[in-house]
């Protein structure tokens, strides 16, 4: 009955697993799209077919709906949508966010997700927004956690009951929402309440938030981030360590004749092209599928299909260690997207232990990249070599046969001794004409090399254009060009 969750593959914080819930099994990072069964734009048997594993309802309109509450009683969740997979229910929370109250008890909620068999079932956590006052804050993460320490007691241990880590915008109290969930033994734990923050962009504030949340948490919990979102930021998301998503975005936006890129999101009725390979893009044209009376229905099939090829792309990504790379790429389709990128570039020494050594590739992408956990790992690494009592620095200029030891200098990296040459991540990685950004990496790295060498002499050969710059920064060497 329990829920598990086991890494198969790391990347940055972001991981490839396997969510067991129940004798149900879906590969993560994944997507449960969210299904209504008063609004099934998409059945959710066809959903199947387009590669949905999960998905995710909402126990409270199913308690509450004349028409759904007692098949779903009789013959349970999973006949009532027909769908085999894993199916997650929350409860009446994100209605009490809207409307202030809901008339049901904690109790209650879990006994009917219990009761119509679903596989992964919420507490009434209290989904606190954002700009809440730290006292309020507080005093709602207070009713949350006795709502979960109530589920326990009530359903045991092995009930596959999720632990949501709320806290608004308060970095402290997130970290210790995160951890006494993960001490209460929450195997499956959602973030909460970060819809508000992803509504008006505030993506900084979004990865502090998460950030501070998996710092309390158990590293061997899976992550839900509850109620994201649009697929340009998943793997902003994916690279902080969340492992599941939930969306409605798809049927949403497709109300509103709006299209989902990876990019971001169009209106239907300006565009002059369908760019995309999905089945309904590639048998329409743009003016067909605008006058399309099932128009509504068949953007929802794609802009479902874009969001699930995103998430296996993002899966693949961590599978060959080129995270980095798609965050680079998804985050400069919006500047606060960038904005949160940016983020955790600056609070990359928090999570760079997490990476994994060995990847496919480092693509240099410009100044960020600078700043990703191999560089900053690189960095830490290099003053470990030992070099001879005369070296040459090889950064572009001739290179004299004198020398005993010949050292490149590769950029952001710095200095790339003979034995690193063929070794992930400064032996293959590819940079482009050096800039002063990855300059300035590069002397950080061999600064550090030549702090534990100080009795190293040191010659930079290198080319005009950085030979001013390495006499600066190294007056102690010799700088031949
Ligand atoms: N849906 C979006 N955010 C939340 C949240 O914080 N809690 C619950 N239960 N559902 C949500
Ligand atoms: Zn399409």
């Amino acid at each position: 009955m329990a829920i598990t969750f086991e890494v198969i593959h790391k990347d940055i914080a972001g991981r490839v697993g396997k969510l067991k819930a129940g004798d149900k099994a879906i590969r993560t990072p994944a997507l449960l799209p969210v299904v209504n069964p008063h609004l099934q734009i998409i059945p959710p048997s066809e959903m199947k077919k387009m590669g949905v594993e999960g998905i995710i309802t909402n126990a409270y309109i199913f308690s509450k709906s004349e028409e759904f509450r007692g098949p779903a009683l009789e013959k349970g969740l999973h006949e009532v949508l027909d769908f085999d997979g894993l199916i997650m229910t929350d409860s009446g929370s994100f209605q009490m966010s809207v409307y202030g109250s809901v008339d049901i008890t904690n109790e209650q909620t879990l006994s009917f997700q219990r009761d119509i068999g679903s596989d992964i079932w919420v507490p009434l956590d209290i989904p606190t927004h954002p700009d809440t006052e730290r006292d309020e804050v507080i005093a709602q993460m207070e009713i949350t956690m006795a709502r979960m320490k109530e589920a326990k007691e009530l359903f045991g241990d092995d009930a596959p009951i999720s632990g949501p880590v709320q806290g608004a915008v308060f970095e402290d109290l997130r970290e210790y929402a995160g951890k006494t969930v993960s001490d209460m033994g929450f195997a499956y734990c959602p973030v909460g309440a970060v819809v508000p923050l992803m509504e008006s962009y505030r993506y900084r504030e979004l990865v502090d938030v998460i950030l501070a949340a998996k710092k309390g948490l158990n590293p061997g919990a899976c992550v839900h981030l509850f109620g994201a979102g649009h697929p340009s930021m998943f793997a902003l998301a994916a690279a902080l360590g969340c492992d599941v998503f939930d969306s409605a975005a798809y049927a949403l936006y497709a109300k509103e004749g709006r299209y989902i890129t990876t990019y971001g999101t169009l209106k239907l009725d300006e565009m002059s092209e369908l760019p995309c390979a999905c089945p309904v893009c590639r048998s329409h044209t743009v003016e067909e599928l605008k006058k399309s009376p099932d128009k509504q229905k068949l953007l929802a099939y794609h802009n479902l299909a874009v969001t699930m090829a995103e998430i296996s792309r993002i899966r693949a990504a961590i599978q060959d260690g080129t995270l980095w790379e798609l965050v680079d790429e998804r985050c400069r389709a919006h500047p606060k997207l960038l904005d949160g990128y940016r983020r955790l570039l600056e609070r990359v020494e928090e999570i760079e232990h997490l990476d994994r050594a060995s990847k496919r590739r480092f693509f240099y992408r410009g100044s960020e990249s600078c700043r990703r956990t191999e560089v900053t790992n690189y960095h830490a690494m290099i003053p470990r070599v030992k070099l001879s009592d005369v070296s040459l620095i090889a950064a572009g200029g001739p290179v004299p046969s004198r020398f005993e030891e010949v050292i490149e200098f590769k950029p952001p990296f710095g200095p790339l001794p003979y034995e690193l040459a063929e070794t992930f991540p400064a032996g293959p990685a590819e940079v482009p004409t050096w800039d002063e950004e990855m300059m300035k990496y590069g002397i950080k790295g061999l600064k550090g090399l030549l702090a534990t060498n100080p009795d190293t002499k040191v010659t930079i050969s290198t080319t005009a254009k950085w030979a001013d710059l390495f006499r600066a920064e190294f007056p102690a060497a010799e700088v031949i060009t």
